[in-house]
């Protein structure tokens, strides 16, 4: 199975009102918890690895040709995207790319915004070539992501505009008070401006990043406002630790790994599903 772009799935997404949840993975058993949920919901799903954990798990091809396998062995029969996450350079976009990812975010959100289209540009450029899809940031997501930490930075929605009409980009990444990783009290949603450059993109969806730990209402009308994509990787991971924590603890003298991390496959794997509900995809498949 030919994994597809986020230029399948998202436009539909957009404009029926439900988003496509992004799961990233840590490990190989993300891939296949992932999938099992998306497959038993009947929804499109969105596996990404972000740059910065992409050498641990092996490279580019070995994720690539890892959950090509997994898809056939498990019989998946939904939808795809492989999607590389805060892309870091144009070079690391193309290295996914060339390996068969079919979707890249180049994060050029620190740069100055010339800077960021020119990239981003050289991104589209060479995914264009290879049909795969691009998303691009302005603004910046606060918290902290794979030991990075950053403050939020509001997007200035002329800024937002002008990438996406420089670049022809697929999908925004427009930084609007969202966070990686927990949230200090209730997320501080721009959501008017959140609606505002939805409406003007008109077909361009939105991204959104930290979608974790965002309350379930606030998650609903950020679709409304045109997100079609929403990233979860926290509460996957949250619920993954604290299943094994709680499995260690309780029985001291376990060592049979099967025993220890299936359990924590299926706590993903109920995130995953939970998510999916939230959004609205399940059946779109
Ligand atoms: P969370 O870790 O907050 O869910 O964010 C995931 C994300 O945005 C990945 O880019």
């Amino acid at each position: 199975m030919r994994f597809v772009t986020l230029k399948d799935l998202l436009p539909e997404a957009k404009k029926s009102h439900y988003a496509i949840g992004q799961f990233n993975i840590n490990s190989f058993q993300w891939i296949e918890a992932i999938l099992r949920a998306a497959e038993q919901q009947k929804s499109p799903v969105i596996l990404a690895s972000s740059d910065r954990i992409v050498d641990y798990l092996g490279g580019f091809k070995l994720i690539t040709a890892i959950t090509q396998k997994m898809i056939e062995e498990m019989k998946i029969t939904v939808p795809v995207a492989l999607h590389l996450d805060h892309g870091f350079t144009v070079e690391r976009c193309k290295e996914a790319i060339d390996a068969g990812y079919s979707s890249v975010m180049y994060d050029g959100s620190k740069l100055p915004l010339e800077e960021n289209i020119i990239k981003t540009r050289e991104v589209v450029d060479y995914a264009k070539k290879y049909n795969a899809s691009v998303e691009a940031e302005i603004g910046s997501v606060g918290g902290t992501e794979d030991g990075v930490t950053s403050g939020i930075k509001y997007a200035d929605p002329n800024e937002c505009y002008q990438l996406v009409e420089a670049t022809n980009i697929d999908v925004l990444a427009a930084a609007l008070g969202s966070v990686h990783g927990p949230y200090q009290g209730e997320p501080q949603l721009a959501l008017d401006l959140m609606k505002e450059i939805s409406d003007h993109l008109k077909d361009t969806p939105l991204s959104l990043h930290g979608g974790s730990g965002i309350p379930e209402h606030q998650i609903i009308k950020t679709i409304e406002c045109g997100h079609a994509k929403i990233n979860v990787n926290t509460e996957c991971n949250q619920a993954w630790a604290r299943t094994i924590y709680e499995i260690l603890t309780n029985n001291q003298n376990l060592y049979s790994p099967p025993d220890i991390l299936k359990p924590g496959m299926d706590a993903i794997e109920k995130v995953v599903i939970e998510k999916i509900q939230l959004f609205n995809s399940s059946n779109k498949a």
